[in-house]
């Protein structure tokens, strides 16, 4: 099929070049021209595994372009939105400017039949609006919602097999007919056994947003489990383990650590709070409002538990922060707690140096006044403590026998409760973990 996806971020780019893998033939539309011209080199503009050496595979094949201009847009039957949805300046709603310009914009190019397909994370209520739009312009096409639901980090495996496949159609109907049109595009996924489901507009908006707040509200239960376990002296990595050991809990998404961050979970959680609150169900969510809190509470105490890890005082103290990115295997550092936490201690007199394997170049953007170095073995040497926030594998191999003879103290804040505590005591060194003892 011929397909265009507007919009090319960690969403977009990887959907193009996943939908060229599978045989469409796809242009790549965005108005950043560095990004296009990357693109087209077949250089990913962002660290996500795999996507590379994908751009590489699919740009010999000939079925993948990109392009800044829209009218590369039409000819194609599907048209993918997957333009960006950020928190707005001082406000908890989503900003809607990009997507409704991405609509706006294809609307001049759209033929009879086309099926436009909205991928990013919107306020319920969005796509039925939008179909409004599409309609008026064109009547026989079509707008369809279709969320997103991959990993940064595994964005590649999880747009090729994504786990379900949701189809919100103006009708909530089988036979509507953008369903066949959705079911060719993604029949490799389908029939390798993606489950799909069909539903309405407002159903399919809020599967995403109610899918993040679940995992959001995951996260934040078992941090705050953490803050109950360190007042009480018990363990809260096993005591995850052996509730997660119920399958109605399961263990994935409780790992207490130093909250969750990035560009989706916390400006979603704010965007639904918002979206709630006009349609005058807020009550139904006030109890996201604590899980961004607990959330937030989480890097608070992470600087606290560095003041006392460095005796009282954290003046002066030279603080290594292992990861700068909000998770591994990515290089993304929009909300990440672990540069807060780097820029808070900072803010606080210590002298922090910051290391991550892929993230310094975007953490000097966000954080300019931190001072950042890639070399692990140099930032590691002289320091007074080392915080480990975020757990790429290097991190989580660190030797603590021979890290012994760099550091000016052995202290050591695990903020993701990865390491092997009685090891690094063992070795001598002062290890706090959060939520253990
Ligand atoms: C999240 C969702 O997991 C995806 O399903 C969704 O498609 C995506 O948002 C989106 O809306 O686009 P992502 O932001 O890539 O994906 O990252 P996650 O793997 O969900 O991690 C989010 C944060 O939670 C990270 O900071 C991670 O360190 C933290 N986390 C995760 C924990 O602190 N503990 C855990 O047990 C798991």
């Amino acid at each position: 099929m011929r397909i265009s996806v507007i919009g090319c971020g960690y969403l977009g780019a990887v959907h193009a070049a996943c939908m060229a893998k599978l045989g469409h033939d796809v242009v790549g539309i965005d108005v950043d021209e560095r990004k296009i011209a990357e693109l087209s080199q077949a250089i990913a503009p962002f660290y996500e595994p795999g996507l590379e050496s994908l751009l590489r595979d699919v740009q010999d094949t000939g079925r993948l372009s990109f392009t800044t201009d829209m009218s590369a847009a039409s000819g194609s039957e599907v048209h993918f939105i997957c333009v960006g949805t950020p928190q707005k300046k001082g406000e908890n709603g989503a900003d809607m400017t990009f997507v409704d310009a991405a609509v706006l914009g294809l609307l001049p190019y759209l033929s009879p039949e086309n099926i436009v397909v909205g991928k990013s994370t919107v306020p319920v209520g969005t796509a039925s609006r939008l179909a409004d739009l599409v309609k008026a312009q064109e009547h026989t096409a079509h707008l369809v919602w279709n969320p997103e639901f991959l990993r940064e980090g595994h964005a590649v495996s999880d747009t090729l097999s994504p786990d379900r496949l949701v189809y919100g159609v103006s009708d909530g109907s089988e036979d509507h007919p953008a369903v066949a049109v959705l079911d060719e595009v993604y029949a490799s996924a389908l029939s390798n056994g993606s489950p799909r489901l069909v539903t309405d507009h407002p159903t399919s908006e809020l599967v995403k947003t109610a899918a993040n707040s679940f995992l959001a509200t995951k996260i934040s239960f078992i941090n705050a489990m953490a803050e109950v376990c360190e007042a009480a002296g018990a363990d809260v990595t096993l005591l995850a383990d052996a509730i997660g050991m119920d399958d109605r809990i399961g263990r994935k998404f409780l790992n207490a650590g130093i909250g969750f961050g990035g560009g989706c979970l916390p400006k979603d959680i704010r965007a639904f709070m918002a979206r709630a609150g006009e349609l005058g169900a807020d009550q139904a969510l006030t109890f996201l409002r604590e899980v961004d809190a607990i959330n937030m509470r989480r890097r608070s105490r992470v600087v606290e538990l560095t003041r006392e890890v460095c005796g009282d005082i954290l003046l002066g103290q030279r603080i290594t922060v292992l990861g700068a990115a909000f998770k591994p295997e990515s290089d993304d550092v929009r909300d990440s707690p672990a540069l807060s936490i780097a820029a808070q201690l900072q803010l606080q007199g210590a002298v922090v140096t910051v290391t991550d394997p892929k993230a310094l170049t975007n953490a000097a953007r966000r954080f300019p006044e931190l001072h950042y170095e890639a070399d692990l073995d140099r930032a590691i040497s002289g320091a007074d403590a080392l915080l480990l926030l975020t757990e790429w594998q290097q991190y989580r191999d660190l030797d603590p026998y021979a890290l012994a003879g760099s550091v000016a103290s052995r202290r050591i804040l695990d903020g993701r409760n990865i390491l092997d505590a009685a090891k690094w005591r063992a070795a001598g060194w002062s290890y706090r973990g959060l939520g253990r003892p």
